[in-house]
């Protein structure tokens, strides 16, 4: 089979569900990866005859993405901040309100912060270690720890600290348990801390699309319905514990419960509380002070 023909049947299979561009974008990014070719090279030779292995990778990725699987578990990568990922089936595929959460952190570095001689970051849930390697990679002086309870998680992001050549110091490790807190932290106060936690509701699966809800972790993902700040508040109860004068939070959030973070922020006597909004418009950051 041809280039051009494998592209025919990505578009005949998978168009109706995805759309004609985004086919387009998942088949170039498939092709780059299993025969790798640039996709210009690619495009100039539409009648490459495909080997046996590419042919069958090129399938197989297919038949995975008409059953929903997200493009970047199957190439086992993604890009975030101009980085470059790996993921797996143990860990969230990151988001670009992520992306902005970095970019907020980053434009919130006061000159007292640049001129530290070290600036202590936090990262609570970090997953790929998207947020931890990023800031790492952009903050000259940071010194970065970050925590996830998933051991098959924390193995990828010290692949992607490695892959990103910066160091962070990873720990397994329960936000909700205080003593692990004291275990790992008693000696460090932080300038930043920073969390993209589990914030959907169950009641917000409805609005969920296949390919998050059967292939992403549900442990990063959920909280119960009844308790959905349950991360926010076990953070903010720590952090006061953990943080140094003037320590700054950085949380992303659940855009329908932005008021009541804010709310639980001020009770945990946190000051300049701040909600930003992703691209989208919708509530998605806050900002506070200690
Ligand atoms: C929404 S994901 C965020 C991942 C990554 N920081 C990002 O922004 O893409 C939440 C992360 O919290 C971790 N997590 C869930 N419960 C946890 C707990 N009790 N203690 C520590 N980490 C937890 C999950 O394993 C997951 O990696």
């Amino acid at each position: 089979m041809t280039f051009k023909e494998i592209h025919t049947q990505f578009h005949l299979k998978l168009d109706a569900d995805y759309g004609r561009d985004e086919v387009d974008a998942m088949f170039f990014l498939l092709s780059e990866h299993f025969l790798n070719k640039k996709r210009i090279d690619l495009s100039l030779r539409p009648y490459y005859m495909l080997v046996n292995e590419e042919l069958s990778e090129l399938t197989q990725a297919l038949g995975r993405l008409q059953n929903n699987e997200p493009v970047q578990y199957i190439i086992g990568l993604t890009n975030f901040y101009g980085l470059e990922f790996k993921v797996n089936q143990h860990t969230l595929i990151p988001r670009p309100e992520t992306e902005a959460l970095v970019s907020l952190v980053i434009e919130s570095l006061k000159p007292q912060h640049v001129h530290l001689h070290k600036i202590n970051i936090l990262d609570l849930g970090t997953g790929t270690g998207c947020i931890a390697i990023s800031l790492a990679k952009n903050i000259a002086n940071a010194e970065v720890y970050a925590l996830d309870n998933s051991n098959d998680a924390l193995k990828i992001a010290q692949k992607n600290a490695a892959l990103n050549a910066v160091e962070v110091f990873f720990f397994e490790s329960d936000i909700l348990k205080e003593n692990d807190w004291v275990l790992n932290f008693k000696n460090i106060k932080f300038d930043i801390i920073i969390s993209n936690p589990p914030y959907v509701r169950a009641l917000e699966k409805a609005e969920m699309k296949p390919n998050v809800l059967n292939y992403e972790p549900g442990s990063a993902l959920f909280v119960t319905d009844e308790d959905p700040l349950i991360f926010y508040r076990a953070i903010a109860e720590l952090a006061s514990n953990y943080m140094k004068p003037n320590g700054l939070l950085f949380f992303e959030i659940n855009q329908y419960l932005a008021q009541e973070t804010k709310k639980m922020l001020e009770m945990h006597n946190f000051e300049i509380i701040e909600i930003y909004p992703d691209l989208s418009g919708n509530d998605r950051m806050i900002k506070a002070i200690k």
